[in-house]
């Protein structure tokens, strides 16, 4: 007896409980690796509403405290705002799992793995906040990464394009500099762990460049044109310079869309 991964995926994106989310999200991947998930769709999922912790506040960026790195509460509230991303992370894995029931099997072993390094990513950060005196949710948040998961949640190809290639790639952009800062201030820990994810999401963006082209292919069209169309709608500040070109290059981005972001960042 087998259960859908779809349904499967979709019931820990609505989880609430962060330990519930981090332990299911790697039942998940035990149960996919010993074959007892198929690829039975369910189309009658409920994924718009993604499962955070209740305790959780959300306010809109601009009413975020700006602090600086400099003092003990501004380091916890970088920490924390890292944590969040990771934490939603864990459910953007999840969702396209769960969302786009189209694809070739490949695609959600890759997914699975993604969600279960975001977990990964996420308790490393919770610990260091721990050992700070601070833990996720002590802080409030804003959500704007999820925003994009709602924009794009009617196709996998703006998906692709918009969270791996675009938000998860301006992390590879700007992940160096905090690491720089961090050092500034002498917290070796915290820019150990930045570098460590640094690694695994040059991963996560070059999966979704794969998956970009794949889709690109099999509906006919040139990947250069159809990404940079999107991100000229989309993209708003997010892209700017510093451009990772090491980085993205490992992350499946190609000499000619490097020129074009180069461009596009004057
Ligand atoms: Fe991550
Ligand atoms: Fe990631």
């Amino acid at each position: 007896m087998t259960d859908s991964v779809f349904l499967r995926a979709s019931e820990v994106l609505l989880q609430n409980s962060v330990h519930e989310k981090l332990g299911q999200t790697r039942k998940l991947q035990q149960d996919w690796l010993a074959g007892k998930l198929d690829l039975s769709r369910d189309r009658s999922l409920e994924l718009n509403a993604p499962g955070i912790p209740t305790n959780l506040e959300f306010v809109t960026p601009a009413k975020l405290p700006r602090r600086t790195l400099h003092s003990a509460l501004g380091q916890i509230a970088f920490i924390h705002a890292l944590t969040h991303i990771e934490f939603t992370a864990i459910n953007l894995a999840l969702d396209i799992i769960a969302r786009f029931q189209d694809m070739p099997r490949q695609f959600y072993q890759d997914w699975i793995q993604v969600a279960v390094e975001e977990t990964g990513h996420f308790e490393l950060l919770n610990t260091r906040l721990l050992s700070l005196g601070s833990e996720y949710g002590n802080l409030p948040v804003h959500n704007g990464l999820w925003t994009m998961a709602t924009k794009t949640a009617h196709d996998v190809l703006h998906r692709l394009a918009l969270v791996p290639r675009m938000l998860e790639a301006r992390g590879l952009d700007v992940t160096p500099d905090m690491i720089n800062r961090l050092l500034e201030i002498n917290d070796q820990e915290t820019a150990g762990i930045l570098e460590k994810i640094l690694q695994d999401e040059i991963g996560h963006v070059k999966i979704g460049s794969q998956w970009f082209s794949y889709v690109c292919k099999k509906r006919g069209l040139d990947p250069h044109s159809t990404f940079f169309d999107l991100l000229k709608v989309n993209a708003g500040s997010q892209i700017r310079k510093p451009i990772n070109h090491e980085a993205r290059k490992q992350a499946g981005f190609s000499e000619q869309e490097l020129n074009s972001l180069d461009q596009m960042t004057g």
